[in-house]
């Protein structure tokens, strides 16, 4: 069948739900503190989501069993680390009262609907996933993957689809994983009928908030490389982190002419100045654009630059910091928070697991047609 034929007549057999309610659903792998990345990525749009009134529910994932995917042998890390997820999350101001945070290990049904989503998808569909794609490189997995690992967009599938969520708010390299979700979705709803709700992924505006660069200028903050500065940085720490970021190389001298792009300070500023800041901290421009144009033009040194962006980083950072250091002192409330955020979360994705097991009619004992059929079937 050529291919534009078969998808007609997916679209022709697709089977929209509507969905009752706006929801979202969200989560970060426990595998590490979180970072400024992370931050304008994707934290700060959650809380504007979370304080917009917007959504009817909330829920914010610790995704320790995705995390466990590639960390079979160091569980010890994840479960240092979802405590710091938490904390940072918190922090930041995702409020407990209006956002369901949880831990996606102890909700076993998104294990058990992922065990019937893996036999809607092939493992080609999986193999062409380009975000999996390049973390199996970044590993240096060839045969040797986890089958864990290999199928995790699958497991996310769950994550979202038991939560009936419609918005996903996200970093761009999770748009694959929406888009299998929704592929999925559909399929699953026509295999068996209107159970699951399509989501939508929810990415920041602007390049600078898609993609923060570590402070060498690289394209991703990771440990491994200590390029990244993380929200429970100390002043001191980002303050010498953004001393010493990665500008532009041919900038030796202050007269000389600046270059914007690639340059670290500056994509900085466009994740996180605002014209306040400017007219706060440095009101001889009115705004980005113009202090853009001076530094192309030349005559102005990095290191003015730099201490502009450490007093627009400390605005954002001063408050989260000190929430943290708060929370830090109250560990088992942090637990509890996340104890009781569980439970809410378990009932949602109980519900719809029953859906799901009724759709596909795999709920015997609940079937009492069923039953009375077969016994007819054998006494006639
Ligand atoms: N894959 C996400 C990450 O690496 C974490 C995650 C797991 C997630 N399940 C999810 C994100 C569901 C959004 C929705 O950060």
């Amino acid at each position: 069948m050529p291919e534009n034929q078969q998808h007609h007549e997916e679209e022709e057999a697709r089977v929209v739900v509507e969905p009752k309610e706006k929801v979202i659903l969200t989560g970060d792998r426990p595998t590490g503190r979180l970072h400024v990345g992370h931050y304008v990525g994707s934290l700060r749009e959650r809380v504007r989501l979370q304080n917009s009134g917007e959504f009817d529910k909330i829920f914010i994932m610790i995704a320790d069993a995705q995390a466990l995917t590639d960390n079979a042998d160091n569980p010890e890390k994840v479960r240092q680390n979802i405590v710091e997820v938490a904390l940072d999350y918190l922090s930041c101001g995702i409020d407990p009262a209006k956002s369901t945070v949880f831990i996606q290990s102890q909700v076993p049904e998104l294990f058990e609907l992922t065990a019937y989503y893996e036999n809607l998808v092939t493992v080609a569909r999986v193999q062409r996933n380009p975000t999996v794609k390049s973390e199996i490189k970044m590993r240096g997995f060839n045969a040797d993957i986890p089958c864990g690992f290999f199928m995790y967009p699958i497991s996310q599938a769950s994550d979202i689809t038991a939560f009936k969520a419609t918005t996903v708010p996200v970093g761009e390299d999770q748009l694959p994983m929406i888009e299998q979700t929704r592929e999925i979705v559909r399929s699953f709803n026509r295999t068996y009928g209107p159970v699951l709700i399509e989501p939508e992924a929810r990415i920041p505006e602007g390049e600078a908030a898609k993609r923060l660069p570590g402070i060498d200028g690289k394209a991703k903050m990771s440990k491994s490389l200590g390029n990244g500065i993380y929200l429970a940085d100390t002043p001191e720490d980002v303050a010498k982190k953004i001393k010493s970021m990665y500008t532009d190389p041919d900038h030796l001298r202050v007269a000389d002419p600046g270059k914007v792009e690639g340059n670290a300070v500056f994509t900085y500023l466009d994740a996180f100045a605002t014209d306040e800041h400017f007219a706060e901290y440095w009101p001889e421009y009115a705004n980005l654009e113009e202090l853009k144009d001076h530094y192309r033009r030349g005559g102005l040194g990095d290191v003015k630059c730099k201490r502009f962006l450490d007093k627009v980083m400390e605005e954002t950072l001063a408050p989260i910091r000190a929430r943290r250091h708060e929370l830090e002192q109250d560990i088992p409330g942090v637990y509890e928070v996340l104890r009781a955020g569980t439970d809410r979360a378990r009932e949602t994705a109980a519900q719809t697991l029953h859906e799901v097991k009724n759709a596909m009619r795999i709920n015997y004992f609940d079937d009492a047609a069923l039953i009375a059929e077969q016994a007819q079937h054998y006494q006639a």
